[in-house]
């Protein structure tokens, strides 16, 4: 027993004393697969910045992680660069040029079900390859083609599908039969263990290497893509692929206490929607109630409330409809939104409706932070929407298609997947970009890069974020801890506090109750999935990989 006890001491001891004498870590790479975050690695280890890790890394998840990571999707990149300067770039998804406010309606003005989510009609114009390229222009130090050479090689030699992956292939397999037949690649019957060589999309992408942007927006790739789409039903056309353009946007930037904050902006709900929800709490001290009390919960629960009502109201992409951002931000405002806020009463939302589709999807957005050597800060979130997107597979190309057509309003009150529901501000119009919540943070303390995250999950990617954030500044954790940390989510309607099952204690859910709040532990799934860096006051670099999924960091030191 004591020799026992000894031999665990010398364990322990060597453990501490290996970990301490490790060199300090210089540059973090932290995704949702180990494959990805160690190819963004590599590209730092050549002498890349974090904007040539960032195109490896998104072109890696395109290949090994299939349900999220993609070139048939779109996101938003949100960077600090190491002279402080901020800036994101929008390559989100766009409405084709034959869409009209009304075509997921039918003659009676009902909409049709499945038909924003599933097959050709649900497609919007990926931004994902222009916006790596662009990047790349802009920002990245490497050539292309050595960036886009590591997910060629994944895509060749194949990588390990994981447990969850497995999971999640066959829980999509039934549609990927229904809608692409018996013969594509994810029709196969996938076990953990097996490795899944991708030789189309290594073909595709090396078109991609070869021609740049328009290796993926013209010529033989474009054409398989626009052929596949039409015979799944759809409407996008080689003028859409051809007209698609990334854009440079100001990022929101506003202060909570101490921290700057810095996240997407429109055509993305996330930076109004995550100020909204700070600078709404931020009167009130929060670290005075400990992290998950009934107090805490409140709060924050009211602000979220608060916050989503306003984004059904006001937000959709600013080129197409006048959203209101320094007034739905500016603090005199959210002061008196808060105003009616009673520790004693739960806010009732107006017209409660239980979103029925509400948390049926997981897994299906992405998010991946990096911070290279030279101290600059990327923070990305892309995805194809739902888990593998519209299910439409290009077949020749290797690649599902996004369904991003979801995010728009398809009837003002219908609530679309995420139980969101909106206004005209967010209907669809040609070529306009539908209104996302991916957050995708990179936060400062004292003038110092001190935070970079961002998550998967629909509408819960704001209040994933939101309480993140907190757990790492307020409740003093670290960011491992802050990442792990048991999470809730309030999105105005339905008027629910949904929490993972089973982490919050019946006594608490039971004060919940008492005081006017309806809560969901049942329907629920995991509330997303966040990968994260911190940066202390001393410039240690730590990373928190959302133990969820089989996210994971790779780090250079
Ligand atoms: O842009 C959005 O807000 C959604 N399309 C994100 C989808 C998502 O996060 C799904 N992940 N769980």
């Amino acid at each position: 027993m004591r020799k026992n006890l000894l031999v665990c001491l010398v364990i322990i001891l060597n453990f501490l004393s290996c970990e301490s004498n490790k060199p300090p870590i210089k540059a973090a790479v932290v995704s949702a697969r180990i494959e990805a975050s160690k190819i963004g690695i590599g590209i730092l280890e050549k002498g890349g910045n974090a904007f040539d890790a960032m195109i490896a890394t998104d072109l890696a998840l395109a290949v090994c992680y299939p349900n999220a990571g993609n070139i048939g999707g779109g996101g938003f990149l949100v960077y600090r660069k190491s002279d402080g300067s901020v800036g994101s770039l929008d390559y989100r998804e766009k409405a084709p040029l034959a869409s009209y406010k009304d075509m997921y309606l039918d003659s009676d003005g009902n909409v049709i079900e499945g038909k924003s989510t599933i097959g050709g009609m649900a497609i919007g114009v990926p931004g994902t390859v222009a916006g790596l390229y662009e990047v790349h222009n802009k920002l990245g130090t490497l050539p292309w083609e050595e960036l886009v050479q590591p997910a060629i090689d994944l895509a060749t030699n194949g990588y390990i599908v994981t447990i969850n992956q497995a999971n999640s292939f066959s829980s999509k397999r039934n549609d990927f039969v229904n809608i692409n037949g018996e013969e594509t690649l994810f029709a196969k019957e996938f076990k953990p263990g097996d490795t899944v060589i991708n030789i189309q999309l290594a073909n595709t992408l090396k078109e991609i290497q070869k021609n740049g942007k328009s290796g993926f927006y013209n010529g033989i790739v474009a054409e398989n893509l626009v052929s596949e789409v039409q015979k799944a039903g759809g409407i996008i056309t080689m003028q859409d692929l051809d007209n698609y353009k990334p854009i440079w946007r100001n990022p929101i930037e506003f202060s909570y206490k101490n921290l700057k904050i810095t996240s997407m902006g429109p055509p993305s709900s996330g930076g109004i929607c995550l100020a909204q929800m700070m600078k709404m709490i931020e009167p009130y001290d929060i670290s005075q109630y400990s992290h998950n009390s009934l107090e805490s919960i409140q709060l924050m629960t009211e602000a979220e409330r608060r916050t989503y009502a306003d984004r059904s109201e006001y937000l959709g992409d600013s080129d197409f409809y006048p959203v209101p951002v320094s007034t739905l931000i500016d603090s005199t405002y959210l002061l008196k939104r808060m105003k009616d806020f009673n520790w004693e009463k739960a806010t009732l939302s107006t017209n409660i409706s239980a979103g029925p589709n509400l948390w049926n999807e997981s897994d299906e957005t992405t998010h991946y932070s990096i911070v290279d050597q030279y101290g600059n800060a990327v923070a990305v979130t892309t995805t194809l929407n739902a888990s593998y997107g519209s299910k439409v597979y290009v077949e020749n190309g290797g690649y599902f298609l996004n369904n991003e057509m979801d995010d728009f309003v398809s009837k003002p009150g219908v609530p679309n997947m995420f139980g969101l529901t909106g206004s005209i501000a967010n209907s669809i119009e040609p070529e306009k970009r539908m209104l996302s919540s991916m957050t995708p943070t990179i936060i400062e303390k004292d003038n110092n890069l001190f935070m970079i995250l961002g998550t998967p999950g629909g509408s819960t990617i704001i209040t994933s974020v939101f309480q993140t954030i907190l757990n790492a500044y307020e409740f003093n954790m670290d960011i491992q801890e802050s990442v792990n940390a048991s999470r809730f989510h309030h999105q105005w309607l339905p008027d629910l506090i949904v929490l993972e099952p089973d982490k919050f204690d019946s006594e608490l859910i039971n004060k919940l109750i008492s005081k006017g709040y309806f809560i969901d532990e049942k329907a629920s799934r995991i509330i997303g999935r966040v990968d994260a860096i911190l940066v202390n006051k001393d410039g240690v670099i730590t990373t928190g990989a959302d133990p969820r999924g089989d996210d994971a960091a790779a780090v250079l030191r």
